[in-house]
């Protein structure tokens, strides 16, 4: 059972997770912080993945290529000239709209089948909208003095496919007045401009996807790596995407990470197939594994012809099901040799691969898994979610993995004001700092305390008591989700904490 988005949103505000941008000047659409929670949780995901791709393995390495490249890196990469969404503005509720996601759009047609008008609403694939919309319509018409004509409800999409003259045909029957805009192109990335002089020459654009800066990079890589293909570059780091409609939280905002690797393999329409199940497997192992999502949460859906990306040979997302649905967590690409070939005949560099072995130069094609740091994140929040009872008492907590949870661990000393349990207490947190973040709390009842940290998911509580120090029998370890306790000796609390944390 995932509770719902406005839970999850006041949780990770309460706890110091994730906070709207700008809060005390109102916040701002699309933006987001990352509070004392959520910047180790954060930090945990994106060291584990590097870990994972990059540490862990002989053939991949890492790049971290700057924000802003060469303006011309994305006329050659078709970001310039097709990175759009075709957007409406409704004029009436002052509402923008993104054409192909958001409308199912009941069309009234009179007789002749001409269209009179249209109503819109939010959310496609959904009956009930539809149902909703046509009822709507129906009003519309009534008030009109048109009862009875027909109507016929079809998603947006085909709208959008009308031309501008048939579009400026739309009268709205509420106002006399078309209410929808024609819907254009608008394209996602972010301009800003670059030095001091002030003309178009210097427009420059926050990267929309990291995945240029490394394909930009290719041939610094090849030359300085001694890698031989295959091989991977790996890259994570801000992205920007001026999305026309920001929603459900972190999962789709203008400012956010990505995590990459482009894997280039020889071309061949034999060759790719292997390579791309294989990042699928490797995918989804560190998904379930090392990030720990649940795994009745997680689904695939392995995009049909239509619904690939222009660069795309195939693609196949990761699904989670959000409280709003079931939707992309990550997608991995066949993305043939296209970026590399539009980026050789922009650049006018040779950006061929020399194989040794069979004296063949080819442009490589890549697999590209591409998973996005904030969304993930999201995931986890609403995979470790849960409730429970502990002795008749309700209880909330997050149940996070220890290898990615923000606190690995929280030191107790049973009474705070008594001094030989305070030092001791104090002197296993210094200890443990050095390697883990973890927290020291003394105020409180034990039981309370407890509480606190299975709140923010901590996965261990170590309690300093009388026995620690009167019998020399070590300090007690809490397991957060079974609350059971064990009794260690105190050097043995790291290699304990170790094989949880770490693997
Ligand atoms: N280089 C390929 C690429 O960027 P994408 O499907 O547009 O492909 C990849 O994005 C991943 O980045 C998505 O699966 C998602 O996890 C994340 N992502 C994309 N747009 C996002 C947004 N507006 N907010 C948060 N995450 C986003």
């Amino acid at each position: 059972n995932l509770p719902d988005m406005d839970e999850i949103v006041s949780l990770c505000k309460r706890r110091g997770i994730i906070f709207p941008s700008s809060d005390i000047y109102n916040g701002y659409a699309g933006f987001f912080d990352y509070g004392p929670l959520g910047v180790e949780l954060k930090k945990n995901l994106k060291d584990a993945w590097w870990k994972h791709f990059v540490t862990q393995r002989e053939d991949v390495v890492g790049l971290d290529s700057s924000i802003i490249h060469n303006p011309t890196t994305w006329k050659s990469s078709g970001h310039l000239d097709g990175f759009s969404d075709p957007m409406v503005d409704c004029k009436e509720t002052k509402l923008r709209f993104r054409a192909d996601q958001i409308f199912f759009s009941p069309v009234v047609l009179e007789e002749d089948s001409s269209i009179v008008g249209y109503v819109c609403v939010q959310e496609a694939n959904d009956e009930d909208m539809v149902k909703e919309a046509t009822k709507q319509a129906n009003v519309i018409l009534k008030e009109k003095g048109m009862k009875g004509t027909k109507i016929k409800a079809f998603q947006f999409r085909e709208v959008v496919e009308a031309t501008e003259e048939e579009m400026s045909q739309i009268p709205s029957p509420a106002s006399g007045k078309p209410t929808l805009t024609m819907p254009r192109d608008f394209n996602l990335m972010f301009e800003t401009k670059v030095g001091a002089t002030v003309d178009s020459d210097n427009v420059a654009y926050l990267r929309p996807e990291t995945a240029q800066g490394i394909f930009i990079n290719f041939k610094n890589v090849l030359g300085t790596s001694r890698q031989k293909i295959p091989f991977g570059i790996a890259q994570m780091g801000k992205a920007f995407r001026n999305e026309i409609t920001p929603r459900n939280f972190i999962f789709r905002s203008r400012e956010f990470e990505q995590m990459e690797v482009e894997y280039f393999i020889p071309p061949g329409d034999d060759v790719w197939p292997e390579y791309h199940q294989k990042w699928i497997d490797a995918s989804k192992e560190f998904l379930s594994d090392v990030v720990g999502l649940r795994e009745d949460l997680m689904g695939w859906d392995v995009h049909k012809g239509d619904k690939l990306a222009h660069y795309a040979q195939a693609c196949t997302d990761v699904t989670f099901k959000f409280p709003f649905g079931e939707q992309e967590l990550m997608g991995i690409a066949a993305r043939g040799n296209y970026d590399l070939t539009q980026h050789t005949e922009g650049s006018g560099k040779n950006l061929e691969y020399y194989d040794e072995q069979t004296k063949e130069r080819y442009i490589p094609h890549c697999i590209e898994p591409s998973l996005g740091v904030d969304r993930l994140m999201l995931a986890v929040i609403c995979s470790a979610y849960a409730e429970d009872e502990v002795g008749g008492e309700k209880r909330s907590l997050l149940k996070f993995n220890p290898r990615i949870a923000p606190i690995k661990a929280a030191i107790f000393p049973l009474l705070k004001n008594k001094e030989q349990l305070v030092r001791v207490a104090r002197d296993l947190f210094k200890q443990l700092s050095q390697r883990y973040n973890v927290m020291y709390d003394a105020a409180g009842a034990i039981g309370r305390r407890y509480r606190r940290a299975d709140e923010v998911g901590i996965p261990f509580c170590i309690t300093v008591d009388f026995e620690t120090i009167e019998d020399n029998a070590g300090v007690t370890i809490r397991d957060r989700d079974s609350t059971e306790q064990i009794r260690l000796p105190i050097d043995e609390v790291i290699p304990y904490l170790s094989k949880a944390i770490d693997g």
